[in-house]
């Protein structure tokens, strides 16, 4: 572990934390079928982290060794003041990268502010490669804006541009290879996501496609896929080059599966919900309450223990993976909206 700084983030399971995921609000301008109901109640605005916190969070995080920030939702855009927290990240500097997860409804309007603010990755949340289907799993019409989303993101000199499709059987299956067909001619990083089970999405085993499926649809359509050497801080996703009829694609194409397919053992991040709480896994129950400490005053040294004590009881796996079957899983009772994406 080369550079570790004098404090660093190690979990009780022996992991190095480097990675944060910060959400910055729980409002979104999608209803996604699998993340929200269509009357999702939201928190009170003072109940979020304002910029000066997120940037506060931001900093006892590096200080303690984390090199790489996403920033999440909800909608990360609906938030007027998403370019100055990204100009507060680069400040504080974070050698990986300050990455934005966002469904690009209203990313066209902010994307070249973002960019001159530091943001260096974007992740683009796109369930269907046409508006039919799109309006099916988002409840909204807004397919549009998330398409200029991608051809401007492309065309701008962010390091990474990646599309993330959640695969909801009856709901966009037959948009695999649709939106596998975008990384032809595109420097695009396609991704199809495992859904998993979460809030009250009201998940069904008979919802659920496995990668390896998923995988055989585009070999079925003709896609040859050959693994990409794993980067160990590009995530959890399985990254494949793909040829198909069209010849070598440009783009990759990956799988993250959540529910499938382990990647707790190698798992280096921890998240920040948008009310403040520091969760060492996205399935966890064991939140760390960083913000209302902070907002009494607390001492940069008690924060720093928060952190710490949020990394020591990081869980080693998600409960799915402790011998429980995918049936008797406990639903979390925040949506993926409320932990953050
Ligand atoms: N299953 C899988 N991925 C989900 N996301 C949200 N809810 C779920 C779920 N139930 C992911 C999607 C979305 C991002 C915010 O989080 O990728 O775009
Ligand atoms: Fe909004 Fe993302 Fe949830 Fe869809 S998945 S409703 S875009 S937060």
């Amino acid at each position: 572990m080369p550079d570790l700084p004098e404090r660093a983030l190690v979990d009780g399971h022996g992991r190095r934390i480097t990675y944060a995921r910060i959400s910055v609000t729980d409002r979104c301008n999608l209803r996604c079928v699998y993340c929200m109901p269509e009357d999702q109640a939201f928190r009170p605005l003072p109940h979020l982290m304002t910029r000066a916190e997120i940037a506060r969070a931001a900093r006892l995080l590096a200080s303690l060794g984390v090199t790489k920030v996403r920033l999440t939702g909800g909608e990360p855009t609906t938030r007027p003041d998403l370019a100055g927290i990204v100009s507060d990240l680069s400040a504080i500097g974070f050698p990986g990268g300050i990455a934005l997860s966002t469904n690009g409804v209203l990313f066209p309007r902010v994307a070249r502010e973002l960019l001159a603010a530091g943001l260096t990755r974007v992740n683009i949340s796109l369930d269907a490669a046409e508006a039919e289907h799109f309006r099916k799993m988002a409840r909204r019409d807004h397919f549009e804006p998330v398409a200029e989303s991608i051809r401007l993101s492309l065309e701008l000199p962010f390091e990474s541009v990646k599309l993330n499709a959640v695969v909801i059987r009856g709901f966009n299956e037959g948009e695999v290879v649709r939106l596998a067909a975008w990384t032809a001619d595109r420097a695009l990083s396609v991704r199809f996501i495992e859904f998993m089970p979460f809030g009250d999405n009201s998940w069904k085993t008979e919802d659920f496609v496995g990668w390896e499926e998923m995988k055989g649809w585009l070999e079925a359509a003709g896609y040859v896929l050959t693994p990409v050497e794993k980067d160990p801080v590009s995530g959890p996703a399985d990254e494949y080059r793909v040829s198909s009829a069209a010849g070598a694609h440009r783009g990759t194409i990956g799988f993250i599966t959540p529910v499938s397919d382990r990647f707790c053992d190698s798992c280096n991040r921890m998240r920040l919900t948008q009310d403040g709480f520091l969760k060492g896994c996205l399935f966890g129950h064991r939140d760390v309450d960083l913000l209302r400490p902070m907002r009494r005053g607390a001492s940069e040294e008690e924060l720093l223990a928060l952190v710490e004590e949020a990394a020591r009881t990081k869980e080693e796996k998600h409960p799915m993976f402790l011998g429980m079957s995918r049936l008797s899983l406990p639903l979390h009772s925040r949506n993926m909206s409320e932990v953050g994406g």
